[in-house]
């Protein structure tokens, strides 16, 4: 037996920088995001002279909103120190910690590593972030990532403290500047008096990528992460293909990685097209797979209606009406009980703060609250067909 696993570590690998290939590795150049860079750059340039600012970047999955949030402040507070200016950067992500108090405590976290994570008000958190801020004579740059999850739990309070913070603490100019990023349009969950301290101009809305934006950002993950010559120019074209039809680089990188696997593991020395072939069948379910298993019946029951609803009507929305209908039905078909409406409600709720769905209101044309449901992230077929594995296991 050891001589397999030996025979394992000695096998070399094409892949020469596994961590290049990571979800949360960022490179140093973010290809086609160098506009959005540049215009990040010009807008927090005030920080230098202690002007507080707040920027929203908004796109859809994949688009490099994290990506391009990183590199920017990373790079920011490096220049900003050359100039004598301090900037702490601290990065949170809301979906991981939705209550105030948790992502609060994310940042105090960031300064002492040992604050305790009980026994204070949000109120003594943000004056003991201000103790920290003066004691090291800073300015921060706060990220708040998925900020629709903090935003849908507890309401848009945490960022009004954060953006009147120079009033409530008697200070001349805001200490704290905020980067808030969502898939979701989040300015219409701003309560009127938050959205006041963000300018309509410092908005960042990213696209998904072109077929050739992807090619190019494949590429670039290939020379980092790959040996040289490993990785066939078909291959990197057929990626940025199938990649294309979402625009999502996440979803790219994961197929040049899972490629690199399959070549890997068959002992090749190049990676061609069939491996890529054979890592899509393999990415869809590895990506869901976990996300679905934290669902409870009903949920899955509800999010099951929909991706059937979907796949059956060819269309992009399915309507809530439509959807529990369907979900109704599908109960029976396992031997539970529909729940209550109300009910429905928070099932939709739910998946959507699991980020598998997206609502929006219908817009006109549709009667009464008319709310149209979508699935972006995910083909309806992979969806349902995961999910009757896990209904039908679990029967
Ligand atoms: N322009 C780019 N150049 C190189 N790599 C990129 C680029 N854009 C995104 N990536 C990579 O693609 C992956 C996904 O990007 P990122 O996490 O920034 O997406 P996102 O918009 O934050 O998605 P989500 O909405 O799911 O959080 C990351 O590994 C990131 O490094
Ligand atoms: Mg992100």
């Amino acid at each position: 037996m050891s001589d397999i696993v030996e025979d394992e570590i000695a096998s070399s690998s094409i892949i020469s920088n596994l961590q290049a290939l990571d979800f949360d590795y960022v490179p140093e150049e973010l290809p086609h995001r160098e506009d959005q860079l540049r215009f990040l750059a010009r807008i927090y340039k005030s920080l230098l002279s202690k002007n507080p600012q707040n920027v929203f970047i908004k796109g859809p999955v994949g688009t490099g909103k994290t990506a391009l949030a990183k590199r920017f402040c990373t790079s920011f507070i490096k220049a900003a120190r050359k100039k004598g200016v301090f900037i702490e950067y601290v990065h949170i992500n809301c979906r991981k910690r939705s209550t105030d108090s948790l992502a609060l405590l994310g940042v105090l976290n960031y300064f002492d590593p040992r604050f305790p994570d009980r026994g204070f008000s949000v109120q003594e958190m943000l004056q003991v972030l201000k103790k920290q801020l003066e004691k090291r004579d800073a300015q921060l740059l706060l990220v708040l990532d998925e900020v629709d999850a903090l935003l849908r739990k507890s309401g848009s309070s945490l960022i009004y403290s954060l953006t009147r913070f120079a009033d409530e603490e008697a200070l001349k100019s805001n200490p704290i500047s905020l980067i808030l990023i969502s898939q979701h349009d989040v300015f219409q969950m701003l309560e009127p008096s938050v959205l006041s301290t963000f300018k309509r101009t410092n908005i960042i809305a990213l696209n998904k990528y072109t077929r050739d934006e992807l090619y190019d950002i494949v590429k670039q993950r290939v020379n980092l992460a790959f040996h040289r010559n490993t990785v066939s120019e078909e291959s990197i074209a057929l990626i940025a293909d199938i990649a294309s039809e979402w625009g999502d680089a996440r979803f790219a990188i994961e197929l040049l990685w899972k490629a690199g696997l399959y070549a890997d593991k068959q002992r090749d020395y190049k990676l061609l097209p069939e491996h890529v072939r054979a890592a899509k069948a393999d990415v869809y379910p590895i990506i869901t797979e976990s996300k679905l298993l934290n669902l409870d019946k009903h949920q899955l029951l509800t999010l099951y209606a929909i991706a059937k609803k979907l796949q059956k009507s060819d269309l992009a929305y399915v309507t809530t009406g439509e959807v529990e209908k369907t979900y109704a039905i599908t109960c029976e078909e396992y031997g539970e009980k529909p729940r209550a409406h109300t009910m429905f409600w928070n099932y939709l709720k739910d998946i959507e703060n699991a980020g598998f769905i997206n609502i929006k209101i219908s817009g006109r044309g549709q009667t009464g609250t008319t709310q149209l449901i979508s699935l972006p992230d995910i083909p309806a077929s992979v969806l349902s067909e995961r999910i009757e594995k896990i209904l039908n296991s679990s029967k």
